[in-house]
Protein backbone atom coordinates (compact mmCIF):
# COMPACT_ATOMS: atom_id res chain seq x y z
CA UNK A 1 0.00 0.00 0.00
CA UNK A 2 2.89 2.38 0.65
CA UNK A 3 5.31 3.92 -1.19
CA UNK A 4 7.87 5.51 2.01
CA UNK A 5 9.77 6.65 -0.59
CA UNK A 6 7.65 9.48 -1.36
CA UNK A 7 7.25 12.05 1.25
CA UNK A 8 5.87 15.84 1.88
CA UNK A 9 7.69 18.69 3.10
CA UNK A 10 5.48 20.34 5.48
CA UNK A 11 7.48 23.46 7.55
CA UNK A 12 6.19 24.82 10.79
CA UNK A 13 7.92 27.67 12.63
CA UNK A 14 11.00 27.63 10.12
CA UNK A 15 11.64 24.00 10.45
CA UNK A 16 11.41 21.95 7.77
CA UNK A 17 9.25 17.93 8.51
CA UNK A 18 9.51 15.59 6.03
CA UNK A 19 6.10 13.41 6.11
CA UNK A 20 5.80 9.92 4.35
CA UNK A 21 3.23 9.77 1.40
CA UNK A 22 1.48 6.67 1.34
CA UNK A 23 0.11 5.45 -2.25
CA UNK A 24 -3.33 3.65 -2.53
CA UNK A 25 -4.04 1.27 -4.74
CA UNK A 26 -6.56 3.61 -6.27
CA UNK A 27 -7.70 7.25 -5.36
CA UNK A 28 -5.72 10.30 -3.97
CA UNK A 29 -2.12 9.81 -2.09
CA UNK A 30 -2.21 9.96 1.51
CA UNK A 31 0.01 12.15 3.98
CA UNK A 32 0.70 10.42 7.08
CA UNK A 33 0.78 12.53 9.36
CA UNK A 34 0.69 9.92 12.39
CA UNK A 35 4.36 11.43 13.81
CA UNK A 36 3.59 14.79 13.05
CA UNK A 37 3.26 16.14 16.68
CA UNK A 38 5.63 14.04 18.21
CA UNK A 39 8.35 15.96 15.49
CA UNK A 40 6.97 19.40 14.82
CA UNK A 41 4.22 20.10 18.21
CA UNK A 42 1.45 20.74 16.46
CA UNK A 43 -1.82 19.19 15.43
CA UNK A 44 -3.99 19.30 11.66
CA UNK A 45 -6.97 20.70 11.96
CA UNK A 46 -9.88 19.18 9.36
CA UNK A 47 -13.44 19.29 10.90
CA UNK A 48 -15.73 17.27 9.44
CA UNK A 49 -12.57 15.03 8.21
CA UNK A 50 -13.28 16.28 4.85
CA UNK A 51 -9.12 15.60 4.08
CA UNK A 52 -8.69 13.21 6.89
CA UNK A 53 -8.58 9.36 6.04
CA UNK A 54 -9.70 7.47 9.24
CA UNK A 55 -7.98 3.97 9.02
CA UNK A 56 -6.92 2.31 6.02
CA UNK A 57 -9.27 -0.50 4.27
CA UNK A 58 -9.78 -2.88 1.38
CA UNK A 59 -13.22 -2.57 1.39
CA UNK A 60 -15.14 -0.04 -0.97
CA UNK A 61 -13.66 2.94 -2.86
CA UNK A 62 -15.47 5.81 -4.19
CA UNK A 63 -14.57 7.93 -6.69
CA UNK A 64 -17.03 11.23 -6.04
CA UNK A 65 -15.54 13.00 -8.90
CA UNK A 66 -16.43 10.09 -11.13
CA UNK A 67 -19.50 8.95 -9.89
CA UNK A 68 -17.72 5.52 -8.85
CA UNK A 69 -18.37 3.31 -6.20
CA UNK A 70 -16.40 -0.45 -5.83
CA UNK A 71 -17.36 -2.87 -3.18
CA UNK A 72 -14.05 -5.15 -2.89
CA UNK A 73 -13.18 -3.88 -6.76
CA UNK A 74 -16.47 -4.86 -7.80
CA UNK A 75 -19.18 -1.84 -9.96
CA UNK A 76 -22.11 -1.12 -7.74
CA UNK A 77 -24.06 -1.25 -11.09
CA UNK A 78 -22.61 -4.77 -11.83
CA UNK A 79 -23.43 -5.95 -8.18
CA UNK A 80 -26.97 -4.70 -8.08
CA UNK A 81 -27.70 -6.30 -11.80
CA UNK A 82 -26.37 -9.58 -11.30
CA UNK A 83 -25.79 -10.27 -7.80
CA UNK A 84 -28.39 -9.85 -4.46
CA UNK A 85 -28.12 -8.68 -1.22
CA UNK A 86 -26.36 -11.56 0.74
CA UNK A 87 -23.57 -12.47 -1.88
CA UNK A 88 -22.88 -8.77 -1.56
CA UNK A 89 -22.59 -9.43 2.58
CA UNK A 90 -20.60 -12.84 1.45
CA UNK A 91 -18.01 -9.96 -0.85
CA UNK A 92 -18.15 -7.67 1.75
CA UNK A 93 -17.45 -9.68 4.90
CA UNK A 94 -14.91 -11.97 3.69
CA UNK A 95 -13.41 -10.04 0.67
CA UNK A 96 -14.13 -12.75 -2.63
CA UNK A 97 -17.27 -13.29 -4.26
CA UNK A 98 -18.66 -16.79 -2.89
CA UNK A 99 -18.56 -20.13 -4.52
CA UNK A 100 -21.80 -21.52 -4.90
CA UNK A 101 -20.94 -23.86 -2.23
CA UNK A 102 -19.54 -21.34 0.11
CA UNK A 103 -23.18 -19.20 -1.03
CA UNK A 104 -25.23 -22.25 0.22
CA UNK A 105 -23.52 -22.13 3.19
CA UNK A 106 -23.17 -19.05 4.23
CA UNK A 107 -27.31 -18.30 3.47
CA UNK A 108 -27.91 -21.00 5.37
CA UNK A 109 -26.42 -19.89 8.24
CA UNK A 110 -28.24 -16.79 8.13
CA UNK A 111 -31.31 -18.05 7.28
CA UNK A 112 -30.97 -19.92 10.72
CA UNK A 113 -30.43 -17.14 12.86
CA UNK A 114 -33.24 -14.70 11.86
CA UNK A 115 -35.05 -15.72 14.94
CA UNK A 116 -34.61 -13.54 17.87
CA UNK A 117 -34.42 -14.71 21.51
CA UNK A 118 -38.13 -14.58 22.63
CA UNK A 119 -38.14 -12.46 25.66
CA UNK A 120 -36.66 -9.90 23.44
CA UNK A 121 -40.00 -9.54 22.58
CA UNK A 122 -41.07 -7.67 26.11
CA UNK A 123 -38.25 -5.21 25.13
CA UNK A 124 -39.99 -4.37 22.45
CA UNK A 125 -43.55 -3.86 24.65
CA UNK A 126 -41.78 -1.59 27.01
CA UNK A 127 -41.79 1.15 24.02
CA UNK A 128 -44.37 3.61 23.73
CA UNK A 129 -46.31 2.61 20.76
CA UNK A 130 -46.07 5.93 19.15
CA UNK A 131 -42.34 5.65 19.48
CA UNK A 132 -40.16 5.97 16.07
CA UNK A 133 -38.69 2.65 14.59
CA UNK A 134 -35.09 3.78 14.61
CA UNK A 135 -35.73 4.52 18.59
CA UNK A 136 -36.98 1.25 18.84
CA UNK A 137 -34.14 0.13 16.94
CA UNK A 138 -31.23 1.65 18.41
CA UNK A 139 -32.51 0.41 21.74
CA UNK A 140 -33.14 -3.13 20.64
CA UNK A 141 -29.77 -3.95 18.96
CA UNK A 142 -27.79 -2.19 21.85
CA UNK A 143 -29.65 -4.59 24.26
CA UNK A 144 -28.54 -7.77 22.36
CA UNK A 145 -25.57 -7.50 24.08
CA UNK A 146 -27.88 -8.68 26.93
CA UNK A 147 -29.41 -11.38 25.25
CA UNK A 148 -26.15 -12.82 23.58
CA UNK A 149 -23.21 -12.71 25.93
CA UNK A 150 -22.04 -15.55 24.15
CA UNK A 151 -21.08 -13.39 21.07
CA UNK A 152 -19.42 -10.23 23.01
CA UNK A 153 -16.15 -11.50 23.57
CA UNK A 154 -14.54 -9.47 20.68
CA UNK A 155 -10.73 -10.95 21.75
CA UNK A 156 -12.72 -14.61 19.84
CA UNK A 157 -12.62 -14.61 15.91
CA UNK A 158 -15.37 -17.22 16.60
CA UNK A 159 -17.52 -14.78 18.48
CA UNK A 160 -16.92 -11.97 16.63
CA UNK A 161 -18.18 -14.45 13.51
CA UNK A 162 -21.29 -15.24 15.10
CA UNK A 163 -21.74 -11.79 16.21
CA UNK A 164 -21.56 -11.07 12.62
CA UNK A 165 -24.11 -13.48 11.39
CA UNK A 166 -26.69 -12.95 14.12
CA UNK A 167 -26.71 -9.18 13.55
CA UNK A 168 -27.19 -9.48 9.38
CA UNK A 169 -30.09 -12.18 10.23
CA UNK A 170 -31.67 -10.51 12.98
CA UNK A 171 -32.18 -6.83 11.94
CA UNK A 172 -34.63 -7.96 9.25
CA UNK A 173 -36.67 -9.39 11.99
CA UNK A 174 -35.46 -6.36 14.39
CA UNK A 175 -36.99 -3.62 11.81
CA UNK A 176 -40.12 -5.46 10.95
CA UNK A 177 -41.07 -5.96 14.46
CA UNK A 178 -40.43 -2.45 15.43
CA UNK A 179 -42.68 -1.32 12.17
CA UNK A 180 -45.56 -4.04 13.69
CA UNK A 181 -45.13 -2.47 17.33
CA UNK A 182 -45.65 0.37 16.07
CA UNK A 183 -48.89 0.06 14.11
CA UNK A 184 -50.02 -1.93 16.61
CA UNK A 185 -50.19 -6.04 14.91
CA UNK A 186 -48.67 -8.94 16.35
CA UNK A 187 -45.56 -9.94 15.86
CA UNK A 188 -44.63 -12.17 12.65
CA UNK A 189 -42.14 -14.72 13.10
CA UNK A 190 -39.42 -15.03 10.54
CA UNK A 191 -39.70 -18.25 7.91
CA UNK A 192 -36.49 -20.38 6.83
CA UNK A 193 -38.11 -20.93 3.23
CA UNK A 194 -38.26 -17.49 1.99
CA UNK A 195 -35.02 -15.11 1.15
CA UNK A 196 -33.75 -12.67 2.75
CA UNK A 197 -36.00 -9.79 1.25
CA UNK A 198 -39.28 -11.66 0.95
CA UNK A 199 -38.97 -12.33 4.61
CA UNK A 200 -38.49 -9.17 5.42
CA UNK A 201 -41.49 -8.07 3.48
CA UNK A 202 -43.78 -10.80 4.84
CA UNK A 203 -42.78 -10.34 8.67
CA UNK A 204 -43.25 -6.38 7.71
CA UNK A 205 -46.80 -7.14 5.85
CA UNK A 206 -48.18 -10.46 6.94
CA UNK A 207 -51.07 -10.55 9.76
CA UNK A 208 -51.85 -13.97 11.31
CA UNK A 209 -55.33 -13.68 9.85
CA UNK A 210 -54.13 -13.46 6.69
CA UNK A 211 -50.51 -13.97 4.53
CA UNK A 212 -48.46 -11.85 2.71
CA UNK A 213 -47.83 -13.05 -1.16
CA UNK A 214 -44.47 -12.04 -1.60
CA UNK A 215 -44.61 -10.05 -5.29
CA UNK A 216 -40.78 -11.66 -6.92
CA UNK A 217 -40.79 -8.19 -8.44
CA UNK A 218 -40.95 -6.18 -5.41
CA UNK A 219 -38.85 -8.77 -3.42
CA UNK A 220 -36.23 -8.41 -6.31
CA UNK A 221 -36.45 -4.58 -5.27
CA UNK A 222 -36.44 -4.99 -1.79
CA UNK A 223 -33.44 -6.91 -2.77
CA UNK A 224 -32.09 -3.90 -4.48
CA UNK A 225 -32.72 -1.12 -2.11
CA UNK A 226 -30.55 -3.88 0.96
CA UNK A 227 -27.62 -4.37 -1.65
CA UNK A 228 -27.47 -0.57 -2.88
CA UNK A 229 -27.01 0.53 0.90
CA UNK A 230 -24.98 -2.26 2.05
CA UNK A 231 -21.66 -0.27 2.39
CA UNK A 232 -20.48 3.05 1.64
CA UNK A 233 -16.89 3.16 2.81
CA UNK A 234 -15.65 5.91 6.07
CA UNK A 235 -19.48 7.53 6.31
CA UNK A 236 -20.79 9.38 9.25
CA UNK A 237 -22.13 6.34 10.69
CA UNK A 238 -19.69 3.58 9.80
CA UNK A 239 -17.04 5.91 11.26
CA UNK A 240 -19.26 6.24 14.51
CA UNK A 241 -19.02 2.22 14.49
CA UNK A 242 -15.24 2.24 14.25
CA UNK A 243 -14.52 4.84 16.82
CA UNK A 244 -17.54 3.34 19.06
CA UNK A 245 -15.28 -0.01 18.59
CA UNK A 246 -11.86 1.55 19.06
CA UNK A 247 -12.40 1.82 22.86
CA UNK A 248 -13.19 -2.41 22.91
CA UNK A 249 -17.04 -2.12 23.20
CA UNK A 250 -18.81 -4.91 21.89
CA UNK A 251 -20.50 -5.37 18.83
CA UNK A 252 -24.22 -4.87 19.56
CA UNK A 253 -23.49 -1.43 21.51
CA UNK A 254 -21.12 -0.63 18.07
CA UNK A 255 -23.73 -0.92 15.52
CA UNK A 256 -26.32 0.57 18.06
CA UNK A 257 -24.02 3.58 17.88
CA UNK A 258 -24.02 3.30 14.17
CA UNK A 259 -28.00 3.23 14.00
CA UNK A 260 -28.03 6.45 16.07
CA UNK A 261 -25.80 8.16 13.82
CA UNK A 262 -27.73 6.90 10.98
CA UNK A 263 -31.24 8.18 12.01
CA UNK A 264 -29.62 12.42 11.56
CA UNK A 265 -31.58 13.58 8.61
CA UNK A 266 -28.14 14.81 6.91
CA UNK A 267 -27.21 10.67 6.81
CA UNK A 268 -29.88 8.00 6.71
CA UNK A 269 -32.89 10.26 7.72
CA UNK A 270 -32.56 12.38 4.46
CA UNK A 271 -34.91 9.62 2.47
CA UNK A 272 -37.62 10.47 5.13
CA UNK A 273 -37.42 13.87 5.11
CA UNK A 274 -36.89 13.43 1.35
CA UNK A 275 -40.42 12.31 0.90
CA UNK A 276 -41.94 14.51 3.24
CA UNK A 277 -40.34 17.38 1.56
CA UNK A 278 -41.80 16.13 -1.63
CA UNK A 279 -45.08 16.05 -0.19
CA UNK A 280 -44.73 19.02 1.11
CA UNK A 281 -44.43 20.58 -1.97
CA UNK A 282 -47.32 18.64 -3.62
CA UNK A 283 -47.63 19.94 -6.62
CA UNK A 284 -45.05 20.94 -9.48
CA UNK A 285 -45.95 24.45 -9.86
CA UNK A 286 -44.43 24.71 -5.90
CA UNK A 287 -41.39 23.80 -7.22
CA UNK A 288 -39.61 27.22 -8.24
CA UNK A 289 -40.39 28.42 -4.67
CA UNK A 290 -38.94 25.50 -2.50
CA UNK A 291 -35.97 26.08 -5.40
CA UNK A 292 -35.89 29.70 -4.39
CA UNK A 293 -35.66 28.57 -0.11
CA UNK A 294 -32.79 26.21 -0.79
CA UNK A 295 -30.63 29.06 -2.73
CA UNK A 296 -31.28 31.52 -0.43
CA UNK A 297 -28.74 31.42 2.39
CA UNK A 298 -30.77 33.45 4.84
CA UNK A 299 -32.88 30.02 4.79
CA UNK A 300 -31.84 26.64 6.55
CA UNK A 301 -33.65 24.60 3.46
CA UNK A 302 -31.98 22.47 1.88
CA UNK A 303 -33.62 20.47 -0.76
CA UNK A 304 -33.41 16.86 0.39
CA UNK A 305 -31.91 13.96 -1.68
CA UNK A 306 -29.60 16.25 -2.95
CA UNK A 307 -26.05 16.58 -2.71
CA UNK A 308 -23.74 14.10 -0.66
CA UNK A 309 -19.62 14.77 1.08
CA UNK A 310 -18.21 12.71 -1.59
CA UNK A 311 -20.49 12.58 -4.90
CA UNK A 312 -19.75 15.73 -6.86
CA UNK A 313 -21.07 13.77 -9.29
CA UNK A 314 -24.40 11.24 -9.82
CA UNK A 315 -24.94 8.95 -7.31
CA UNK A 316 -24.09 5.77 -9.18
CA UNK A 317 -26.41 4.21 -6.78
CA UNK A 318 -28.98 7.01 -7.59
CA UNK A 319 -29.03 5.80 -11.38
CA UNK A 320 -29.92 2.12 -10.32
CA UNK A 321 -32.62 3.24 -8.19
CA UNK A 322 -34.53 5.46 -10.82
CA UNK A 323 -34.68 2.14 -12.59
CA UNK A 324 -35.96 0.25 -9.77
CA UNK A 325 -39.00 2.85 -8.53
CA UNK A 326 -39.76 3.40 -12.70
CA UNK A 327 -40.17 -0.93 -12.48
CA UNK A 328 -41.78 -1.32 -9.25
CA UNK A 329 -44.59 1.97 -9.88
CA UNK A 330 -45.30 -0.02 -13.03
CA UNK A 331 -46.11 -2.79 -11.67
CA UNK A 332 -48.09 -1.40 -9.41
CA UNK A 333 -49.68 0.73 -11.45
CA UNK A 334 -49.06 4.03 -9.95
CA UNK A 335 -46.77 5.68 -12.83
CA UNK A 336 -48.84 8.67 -11.87
CA UNK A 337 -48.69 9.52 -8.71
CA UNK A 338 -48.28 12.67 -7.64
CA UNK A 339 -45.18 12.59 -5.48
CA UNK A 340 -43.24 10.53 -8.25
CA UNK A 341 -44.40 13.92 -11.00
CA UNK A 342 -43.02 16.22 -8.21
CA UNK A 343 -39.39 13.88 -7.99
CA UNK A 344 -39.19 14.26 -11.74
CA UNK A 345 -39.62 17.81 -12.27
CA UNK A 346 -37.75 19.08 -9.26
CA UNK A 347 -34.86 16.29 -10.33
CA UNK A 348 -35.15 18.40 -13.92
CA UNK A 349 -35.42 22.07 -12.67
CA UNK A 350 -32.78 21.49 -10.00
CA UNK A 351 -30.10 19.67 -13.02
CA UNK A 352 -31.09 22.85 -15.21
CA UNK A 353 -30.68 25.41 -12.13
CA UNK A 354 -26.38 26.94 -12.05
CA UNK A 355 -26.79 26.76 -8.51
CA UNK A 356 -27.17 23.25 -8.47
CA UNK A 357 -24.61 22.12 -11.36
CA UNK A 358 -22.04 24.71 -9.98
CA UNK A 359 -22.20 23.46 -6.87
CA UNK A 360 -22.68 19.28 -8.18
CA UNK A 361 -25.32 19.12 -6.26
CA UNK A 362 -26.79 15.84 -8.08
CA UNK A 363 -30.10 13.44 -6.99
CA UNK A 364 -28.58 10.92 -4.59
CA UNK A 365 -29.35 7.51 -3.36
CA UNK A 366 -32.18 8.75 -0.83
CA UNK A 367 -34.36 10.65 -3.65
CA UNK A 368 -35.62 7.68 -5.55
CA UNK A 369 -36.02 4.93 -2.47
CA UNK A 370 -38.07 7.04 -0.29
CA UNK A 371 -40.70 6.60 -3.57
CA UNK A 372 -39.81 3.10 -4.14
CA UNK A 373 -40.69 1.90 -0.30
CA UNK A 374 -43.93 4.28 -0.01
CA UNK A 375 -44.99 2.62 -3.08
CA UNK A 376 -44.28 -0.47 -1.42
CA UNK A 377 -46.43 -0.11 1.66
CA UNK A 378 -43.99 1.48 3.90
CA UNK A 379 -44.57 4.94 6.25
CA UNK A 380 -41.52 7.23 5.95
CA UNK A 381 -40.65 6.50 9.54
CA UNK A 382 -39.28 2.61 8.06
CA UNK A 383 -37.29 4.76 5.44
CA UNK A 384 -34.48 5.12 8.30
CA UNK A 385 -34.71 1.56 9.36
CA UNK A 386 -34.42 -0.39 6.35
CA UNK A 387 -31.11 1.80 5.20
CA UNK A 388 -29.55 0.48 8.35
CA UNK A 389 -30.76 -2.80 8.17
CA UNK A 390 -29.19 -2.90 4.57
CA UNK A 391 -25.95 -0.84 5.96
CA UNK A 392 -25.57 -3.63 8.88
CA UNK A 393 -22.96 -5.65 6.61
CA UNK A 394 -21.15 -2.66 6.07
CA UNK A 395 -20.68 -1.50 9.47
CA UNK A 396 -20.04 -4.90 10.45
CA UNK A 397 -17.77 -5.64 7.80
CA UNK A 398 -15.62 -2.33 8.46
CA UNK A 399 -15.62 -3.49 12.47
CA UNK A 400 -14.28 -7.00 11.93
CA UNK A 401 -11.22 -5.31 9.27
CA UNK A 402 -10.41 -3.02 12.26
CA UNK A 403 -9.72 -6.31 14.05
CA UNK A 404 -7.32 -7.33 11.24
CA UNK A 405 -5.33 -4.26 11.66
CA UNK A 406 -2.40 -4.55 14.17
CA UNK A 407 -1.92 -0.89 14.47
CA UNK A 408 -5.60 -0.44 15.63
CA UNK A 409 -5.45 1.98 18.40
CA UNK A 410 -8.16 4.27 20.30
CA UNK A 411 -9.85 6.76 17.96
CA UNK A 412 -8.85 10.28 19.63
CA UNK A 413 -9.10 13.11 18.04
CA UNK A 414 -7.17 16.67 19.01
CA UNK A 415 -8.69 19.84 18.78
CA UNK A 416 -8.36 23.49 18.72
CA UNK A 417 -8.96 24.86 21.89
CA UNK A 418 -10.51 28.53 21.58
CA UNK A 419 -11.85 28.70 25.01
CA UNK A 420 -10.76 30.83 27.99
CA UNK A 421 -7.02 30.46 29.64
CA UNK A 422 -6.60 29.01 32.78
CA UNK A 423 -8.56 31.73 35.26
CA UNK A 424 -9.08 31.32 39.34
CA UNK A 425 -13.08 30.27 40.50
CA UNK A 426 -14.67 33.14 41.65
CA UNK A 427 -17.12 32.73 44.52
CA UNK A 428 -20.79 32.24 43.98
CA UNK A 429 -21.42 35.77 45.97
CA UNK A 430 -18.70 37.32 44.04
CA UNK A 431 -20.24 36.59 40.41
N1 LIG B 1 -29.78 22.02 -1.07
C1 LIG B 1 -29.29 23.28 -1.23
N2 LIG B 1 -28.01 23.62 -1.09
C2 LIG B 1 -27.16 22.65 -0.73
C3 LIG B 1 -27.56 21.32 -0.54
C4 LIG B 1 -28.92 21.00 -0.73
N3 LIG B 1 -29.38 19.76 -0.57
N4 LIG B 1 -26.50 20.57 -0.19
C5 LIG B 1 -25.44 21.39 -0.16
N5 LIG B 1 -25.83 22.66 -0.49
C6 LIG B 1 -24.96 23.82 -0.64
C7 LIG B 1 -24.56 24.41 0.71
O1 LIG B 1 -25.43 25.41 1.13
C8 LIG B 1 -23.16 24.92 0.42
O2 LIG B 1 -23.28 26.14 -0.24
P1 LIG B 1 -22.16 27.30 -0.02
O3 LIG B 1 -20.87 26.72 -0.51
O4 LIG B 1 -22.65 28.43 -0.83
O5 LIG B 1 -22.13 27.58 1.46
C9 LIG B 1 -22.59 23.92 -0.59
O6 LIG B 1 -23.75 23.37 -1.26
C10 LIG B 1 -21.78 22.82 0.04
O7 LIG B 1 -22.55 22.25 1.09
P2 LIG B 1 -21.92 21.57 2.38
O8 LIG B 1 -22.96 21.49 3.45
O9 LIG B 1 -20.63 22.24 2.71
O10 LIG B 1 -21.60 20.13 1.82
P3 LIG B 1 -21.34 18.85 2.66
O11 LIG B 1 -20.51 17.98 1.82
O12 LIG B 1 -20.87 19.18 4.03
O13 LIG B 1 -22.83 18.25 2.83
C11 LIG B 1 -24.78 16.93 2.67
C12 LIG B 1 -23.30 17.12 2.24
C13 LIG B 1 -24.90 16.94 4.20
C14 LIG B 1 -25.26 15.57 2.17
C15 LIG B 1 -25.62 18.09 2.07
O14 LIG B 1 -25.50 18.08 0.66
C16 LIG B 1 -27.09 18.01 2.48
O15 LIG B 1 -27.46 18.51 3.56
N6 LIG B 1 -27.98 17.40 1.61
C17 LIG B 1 -29.35 17.21 1.94
C18 LIG B 1 -29.50 16.02 2.87
C19 LIG B 1 -29.31 14.70 2.14
O16 LIG B 1 -29.88 14.42 1.10
N7 LIG B 1 -28.51 13.81 2.77
C20 LIG B 1 -28.26 12.48 2.25
C21 LIG B 1 -26.82 12.21 2.08
S1 LIG B 1 -26.63 10.66 1.26
C22 LIG B 1 -26.71 9.51 2.44
O17 LIG B 1 -26.56 9.66 3.62
C23 LIG B 1 -27.04 8.15 1.93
Amino acid sequence: MSDQKKTATLTVNGQSHELPVLTPTTGPEVVDIRKLYAQAGVFTYDPGFTSTASCDSTITYIDGEEGVLLHRGYPIDQLAGKSHYLEVCYLLLYGELPTAADLEKFENTITHHTMLHEQMQYFFRGFRRDAHPMAIMVGVVGAMSAFYHDSTDINDPRQREIASHRLIAKMPTIAAWAYKYHTGQPFIYPRNDLDYASNFLRMCFAVPVEDYEVNPILSRAMDRIFTLHADHEQNASTSTVRLASSSGANPFACIAAGIACLWGPAHGGANQACLEMLREIGTPDRIPEYIARAKDKDDPFRLMGFGHRVYKNFDPRAKVMKQSADEVLELLGIENNPTLQVAKELEKAALEDPYFTDKKLFPNVDFYSGIILEAMGFPTSMFTPIFALSRTVGWISQWKEQFSDPQHKIGRPRQLYLGETERDYIDIESR
